[in-house]
């Protein structure tokens, strides 16, 4: 049958063109005029495309699901060298021999730093009180006579994370422990490094008076109404955790000491995981996610971290840009030499890690209060014996049932002081999680802190 279409496309044709049979091509060719579509006819043929459209989209879904699994899958298991087109095992990258030509494996990783100097500059007790050091006259606390708002702001610069500092004076006799001996600032001295510009001085200060610090406003929140003997949190009680994440995935926590600062565990980063590109910092959340993520440019390792002790467990990591502070993003204050907390301080630890031992992460971040464990306990032969080293402290419950578990590693353990909260540990190792007489084990900060502030420092 030819149809009033096939006519026309025939006229078209060149006259010469003698020989050709037309076959009507099966569902491309017009009905006849003279049997119009019948309603159900129309609606099965749009049912027809719609459902190859459907098939289509699904099987491209697919397709795109299955090649992300794999892409996670080899990327978990292998480093690609774009350079000679070429996959060799993750724990080759940043091993120290080059395994890519051009030796492109090596060139992104984490770096190891050991600390063999005193960094000249800290803040002494609970008050902050400011301590200078010089080889020939060690460490001195400073005078309040000739300091002035510059030499503040220079000091605070010295030590890390500035915004708003501001100084006091504390009459020496009104401090509980002895901060002799002592040194004073030399006339117009106000941009000179603090430490190059005093001079000890013999006896006590003429004012009587010593400098403290508060250099920004760290660890400061607004705090909240918490569920009632719940452990579910917000980031806004806690707005120094981050998660870091590897190719998307939760792998430890960690917690903000400057805009451009997180400090973590070293553990961390064992086995395939001292590619710098892989890692995504994510700040600002309550639930586990990728949004807010931070590239990052550093990570920096304790050169003195012991694996088979977890002895100095503690590493640094420098955000590509600085997080913008505010009411979810905000770094914890670091903890002042001989902070002098006592056994049974209320503590807090934060993170997603493991619900139980053996579990699963948790979606939103969880908060516990645990006290704080002394030394001496903690290093019982019932308990940890001689594995607590003076790196390392315990916090928890010794009957069990509160702790922090896997993939809270590199979190925060903090505590409260007049309005700010200090980063006092990192959670670091443990037997199990929440077991009887197996508290948690914690990095020690204040024992960092020379390394800490020496990373800051060499690392502009
Ligand atoms: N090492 C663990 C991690 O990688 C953290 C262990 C903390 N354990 C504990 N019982 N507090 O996440």
């Amino acid at each position: 049958m030819l149809t009033n279409a096939q006519l026309s496309e025939e006229g078209i044709r060149p006259l010469n063109q003698t020989r050709y049979t037309v076959v009507p091509r099966p569902g491309r060719h017009r009905r006849p005029m003279s049997a119009p579509k019948t309603q159900t006819e129309k609606t099965s043929k749009r049912k027809r495309i719609w459902l190859t459209i459907l098939a289509v989209v699904v099987f491209v879904l697919i397709l795109a699901v299955a090649a992300y699994f794999i892409k996670v899958l080899v990327d978990s298991k292998y480093f690609f060298c774009k350079g000679s087109f070429k996959f060799i095992p993750i724990d080759q990258a940043c091993d120290g021999k080059s395994d890519c030509a051009g030796g492109e494996d090596e060139v992104t990783c984490v770096s190891t730093f050991t600390v063999n100097s005193t960094f000249p500059v800290r803040l002494v007790s609970p008050e902050s009180v400011l301590q200078v050091y010089s080889p020939g006259t060690g460490w001195r606390s400073v005078c309040s006579e000739g300091w002035t708002v510059e030499h503040t702001l220079t000091a605070c610069k010295q030590l890390g994370y500035t915004n708003k500092p501001s100084s006091s004076n504390w009459p020496v006799k009104s401090l509980p422990s002895q901060f002799g001996p002592y040194t004073a600032v030399r006339p117009g001295t106000g941009k000179t490094p603090v430490h190059q510009a005093t001079k000890a001085r013999n006896s006590i200060c003429q004012t009587g008076s010593v400098v403290a610090l508060s250099c920004s406003d760290c660890g400061e929140v607004d705090s909240r109404e918490r569920i009632v003997g719940g452990t579910d949190a917000v980031i806004e009680d806690w707005p120094w955790q981050v998660s870091l994440q590897q190719g998307g995935q939760h792998t430890c926590g960690g917690a903000l000491v400057a805009p451009q600062w997180v400090v973590t565990a070293a553990h961390c980063f064992a086995g395939g995981k001292k590619d710098l590109s892989r890692w995504k910092v994510v700040s600002g959340q309550t639930y586990l996610g990728s949004t807010g993520a931070s590239s990052v440019d550093r990570i920096i390792i304790n050169g003195e971290y012991d694996d088979s002790r977890n002895d100095y467990d503690i590493a640094m990591m420098r955000l590509y840009s600085p997080i913008s502070v505010g009411d979810t993003r905000k770094p914890v204050c670091l903890p002042p030499k001989a902070f002098g907390l006592l056994d049974g301080a209320p503590m807090a630890v934060t993170g997603w890690g493991y619900l139980e031992e053996n579990g699963q992460v948790s979606s939103r971040l969880q908060q516990a209060q645990i006290p704080l464990i002394d030394r001496t306990t903690c290093s019982g032969r019932s308990i940890y014996g001689s594995a607590i080293t003076e790196q390392m402290l315990c916090a928890g419950f010794l009957k069990g049932g509160v702790d922090a578990c896997q993939g809270d590693s590199g979190g925060p353990l903090v505590h409260q002081h007049s309005s700010k909260h200090y980063l006092i540990g990192v959670v670091s190792w443990g037997v199990g999680c929440a077991r009887r007489g197996k508290p948690g084990v914690y990095c020690n900060v204040e024992e960092m802190m020379n390394w800490i502030n020496t990373v800051v420092q060499k690392n502009p």
